[in-house]
């Protein structure tokens, strides 16, 4: 017998199959759709990602409300993937619909503001305590212009970030630890570069390793999540973040912190939770994009714009801040992301991950749950990472897809990469239970 990560392999390979076939026998009209798609759509989808699903086509979405969607075959799911934390406040939120239907009829975009900026940018400075605001329209965008304004800010082209880190499609972050030193990670496509230049990598929890590279003052800063969510959950240890933050500002280096996943910490982010204190912070998904400055940090951003010279500044899109977006965030805000979401958000994840913890113990695989608030991953190692590369050890996509499509065929979805669960405000303790019996089943089935 061939074992892996304590699963029968042969089982889960036989098991596979025979949820792809599934799969296809019950789903013709997306597999129709598929068909037709691969005409005209490169790659036969909108986003070469989105081959990276367990299915042998792709699920078409009807439509999608609250914690479920249907797909086109008349299917019904509760949906944990949330579109990646996109939809972290489920799906169509009656506010947000309500605010785009009537901004959709009093203009889409202007590159004037609307009064929504002002809200915006009094709320986001109130609940996340960075007092000045820009937007962008992804975290992407919002992590590429933070570096931009950092390195303008300090004069120094540096920057360092934790091995294993995902922050968008941002070039300059596309560089693992390899043998101790950076090396620019070579699935990049078309990326002519030597990135391993301007930036430094180290692992995350390794104060010494920051430290050393930190010490010669050439870092503009560092960007970072605050706990590591994109190659399987990695959490800093007790003590971390304050040390780290010492360091870093011994060094007149910058923090940027990286929030558009760990929002579902609280409605603060693990900033406020934590009680860090960056000189940057990152927005994404699900409001949208945009970045805050401390005071001091918006004074020498703002001073290095005053004495360029006149022209491009590298920084904004043509529909950054348009007046749809400002209206969807402000909503979201005002009327979504609100204390009582996260309350009912943390109790489901709590039940979830006891839930998991008690089928993993009841089967005997050597697995833990981590979680992070409302996000919850199940890993497949006794105790959880300490860092990029622990994490990425235990990686197993194979393994993953056997599990997310048996959850898939019985309606309940998680998302592509590794294990990771989302509940929202509509999520229901049903719901999370019947997730739970399903990974129960398909351990059950190849243990
Ligand atoms: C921490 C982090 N930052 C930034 C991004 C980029 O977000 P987007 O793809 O919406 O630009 C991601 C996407 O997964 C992310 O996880």
């Amino acid at each position: 017998m061939s074992t892996r990560h304590g699963i029968d392999w042969n089982k889960a390979q036989a098991l596979f199959e025979t949820e792809r076939e599934t799969f296809a026998a019950q789903r013709p009209r997306s597999r129709e759709l598929s068909r037709q798609a691969a005409e005209h759509l490169a790659f036969g989808v909108p986003l070469h990602w989105m081959n990276d699903w367990s299915t042998p086509f792709s699920l078409y979405v009807d439509r999608a409300k609250g914690a479920r969607f249907r797909d086109v075959d008349g299917f019904d799911y509760a949906d944990f993937c949330l579109g990646d934390t996109g939809a972290m406040f489920g799906h169509a939120p009656a506010p947000v619909a309500r605010a785009l239907t009537e901004q959709g009829t009093k203009g889409l975009t202007a590159m004037l503001p609307s009064e929504d900026a002002v809200w915006v940018s009094r709320e986001l400075a109130r609940r996340f305590g960075l007092p000045f605001w820009q937007f962008a329209m992804t975290a992407t965008d919002a992590n590429r212009f933070v570096l931009r304004w950092a390195r303008a800010a300090t004069g120094r082209s540096k920057v360092l970030v934790f091995n294993g880190c995902y922050h968008g499609t941002v070039d300059d972050v596309f560089v693992d630890l390899v043998d101790g030193g950076p090396m620019q990670r070579d699935s990049l496509l078309g990326q002519v570069y030597d990135l391993t230049q301007h930036t430094r990598v180290v692992e995350f929890n390794d104060l010494e390793a920051l430290e050393a590279a930190l010490a010669d003052g050439e870092v503009a800063c560092v960007l970072a999540e605050p706990a590591m969510t994109n190659i399987g959950m990695v959490l800093p240890e007790r003590g971390y973040w304050e040390a780290a933050q010492a360091i870093i500002r011994r060094h007149g280096t910058l923090l940027v912190i990286d929030e558009t996943h760990t929002i579902s910490t609280g409605p603060g982010g693990f900033t406020r939770a934590h009680g860090l204190a960056p000189d940057a912070f990152v927005l994404g998904k699900p409001i949208g994009g945009g970045y805050g400055f401390s005071a001091e940090l918006a004074e020498r951003v703002q001073a290095a714009k005053r004495n360029a010279p006149p022209g491009h500044s590298g920084v904004g899109t043509t529909l950054t801040a348009n007046l749809l977006a400002m209206a969807a965030m402000r909503a979201t805000l005002a009327e979504v992301m609100t204390e009582d979401a996260y309350a009912h958000m943390f109790a489901l994840a709590e039940r979830l991950a006891e839930g998991l913890r008690s089928v993993i113990e009841r089967r005997g695989v050597p697995w833990c749950v981590t979680q992070v608030g409302a996000r919850t991953e199940f890993q497949f190692s006794p105790a959880p990472p300490r860092n990029g590369s622990e994490a990425e050890c235990i990686l197993d996509s194979e393994l993953e897809h056997v599990i997310h499509l048996y959850l898939l065929n019985r309606g309940l979805l998680i998302t592509p990469f590794h294990n990771m669960i989302l509940v929202c405000p509509d999520t229901t303790a049903t719901d999370v239970d019947r997730l739970i019996a399903a990974f129960d089943e398909v351990l059950a089935a190849i243990v």
